[in-house]
C-alpha cells in the first residue's frame, strides 16, 4: 500500500492486491451466477448446479479469478465427455461459460483464466483447447483471434448458434497448477 497526493489535493490511497485463479466452491454458487447480472439468474443457477456435480465426478472444473476473497471471473473447463463434433478427431478440453465482472475487464483477468485453463487441460494430456462462441459476439471472437484461437466448427441447434475456435495448449502457463 502507499499514500500519495491525489490530483484534486486530498490523499490517493493504492492498494496493490493480486487476482489469482483458483478453483470454484460450491459455496459461492449464488455469487458465480451473479457475474451474469441479474437476467436469467434461476437457470444460471440450475446449470451451475449441474456443472459443480460434473466438478465432483471430474468431469469438469470451474475456475474463478479471486479478487481478496471474491469471485470477480469465472470459466468452466471439460475435460471429459466432450461432443465428438467439438473434438474432432483431437483431446481437446472445451473451456465455456467465460465471463469477467465489468469493473475487472481489460486488466488480463480473462486471459489469466484461459491460460491457467490451458495448464489444466495440457496437464490432463490434451493437445488443444476449445472454446464455443455465440455468433453475435464478435468482440469475444476477435479476442479470442487475438489469443490464437482459429474457427474450425460451427453449429446450430437447441444450444444456440455457435461458433467454435481452437488452439493447442498455452505454452507457457501463467498458473503452472490450480489449486
Ligand atoms: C470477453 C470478456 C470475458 C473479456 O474479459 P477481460 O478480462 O476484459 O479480457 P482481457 O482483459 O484478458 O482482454 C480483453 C482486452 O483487454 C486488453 N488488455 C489485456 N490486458 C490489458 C491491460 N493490462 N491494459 C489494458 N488492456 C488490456 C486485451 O488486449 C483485450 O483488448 P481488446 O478488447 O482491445 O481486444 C469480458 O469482456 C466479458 O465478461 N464479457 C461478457 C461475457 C462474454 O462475452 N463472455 C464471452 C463468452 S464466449
Amino acid at each position: 500500500m502507499s499514500v500519495e497526493r491525489a490530483a484534486d489535493g486530498g490523499q490517493l490511497i493504492r492498494i496493490d492486491v493480486p487476482v489469482t485463479v483458483r478453483t470454484a466452491r460450491v459455496s459461492e454458487m449464488r455469487r458465480l451466477s451473479e457475474l451474469w447480472g441479474p437476467a436469467g439468474k434461476a437457470s444460471r443457477q440450475r446449470l451451475l448446479r449441474r456443472y459443480f456435480r460434473e466438478q465432483a465426478d471430474g468431469v469438469q472444473r470451474g475456475l474463478v479469478a479471486d479478487f481478496n476473497g471474491n469471485p470477480i471471473g469465472q470459466l468452466w473447463v471439460r475435460l471429459r465427455h466432450i461432443d465428438p463434433s467439438i473434438e474432432a478427431g483431437l483431446r481437446v478440453a472445451y473451456v465455456h461459460t467465460l465471463v469477467v465482472m465489468p469493473e475487472f475487464r481489460r486488466l488480463g483477468v480473462a486471459e489469466g483464466l484461459v491460460r491457467s485453463a490451458s495448464a489444466l487441460a495440457a496437464a490432463r494430456g490434451c493437445t488443444h483447447v476449445s472454446i464455443g462462441v455465440d455468433r453475435p459476439n464478435e468482440a469475444a471472437r476477435r479476442l479470442y483471434a487475438k489469443w490464437g484461437f482459429e474457427r474450425y466448427y460451427e453449429s446450430f441447434d437447441l444450444r444456440g448458434d455457435l461458433v467454435f475456435m481452437r488452439r493447442e495448449v498455452f505454452e507457457a502457463a501463467v498458473a503452472a497448477e490450480v489449486r
